[in-house]
């Protein structure tokens, strides 16, 4: 009896667990995309990632010492392969969540050429910028915008997925079917 009563209770405490975290990561997509109108934390995936990622790699294995920047870097993911495959340039990755901020420094703690930093884009210098990653809603895009055709340098290159550098013209549209399997390169 003892046993079966100590089962229901250690499956009650896992049930209570679950349904914390799942409170949590509702809460945290609620706020970051409904009130504060911001793209939720989701990653790139599926064959955009695949492609955008073997065609920043091919143009990153043909250079030396390039800053490459991930507006909105979410959970790291972009970042952390090429990182790992270039030592020799360096990785910034812009991110105001605190919590997908957290989990990139932790996945990132043993890579000296990647580091992450808790803020807000709109206030950052993406001036030295070589290489861009965005991959925002289309009203932070509009914003965003802006600032990219101001500030980033002659002779960068910047890969837009799924919604376009507003106001400048792409270089490259890379589509695998519908807008959500597009990305955008742009070399300014
Ligand atoms: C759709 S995710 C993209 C993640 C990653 N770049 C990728 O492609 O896998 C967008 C991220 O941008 C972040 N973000 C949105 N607005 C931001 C801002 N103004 N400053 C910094 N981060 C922002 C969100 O918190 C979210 O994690």
């Amino acid at each position: 009896m003892d046993i079966v009563y100590f089962i229901l209770l250690l499956l009650l405490f896992f049930i209570v667990i679950a349904i914390l975290a799942v409170s949590v990561v509702f809460i945290y997509f609620t706020v970051s995309c409904g009130f504060m109108h911001s793209s939720p934390p989701v990653p790139s995936c599926g064959k955009v990632k695949k492609s955008m990622m073997e065609d920043a790699a091919s143009y990153l294995a043909e250079k030396k010492g390039l800053v490459v920047m991930d507006l909105g870097s979410g959970w790291g993911s972009l970042l952390l392969p090429l990182a790992k495959k270039f030592p020799e340039h360096i990785f910034i990755g812009i991110e105001y969540g605190f919590i997908p901020y957290v989990v990139s420094c932790w996945r990132a703690r043993k890579l000296k050429n990647l580091r992450f930093k808790k803020e807000n884009f709109f206030e950052s210098d993406i001036s030295n910028a070589d290489m861009i990653f965005l991959f925002l809603l289309t009203s932070t895009m509009e914003k965003l915008s802006k600032k990219c055709i101001a500030e980033i340098k002659p002779s960068a290159i910047a890969y837009a997925n799924r919604f376009p550098i507003q106001g400048i013209k792409p270089t490259k549209k890379v589509s695998f079917g519908s807008d959500y399997e597009t990305y955008y390169i742009y070399e300014f």
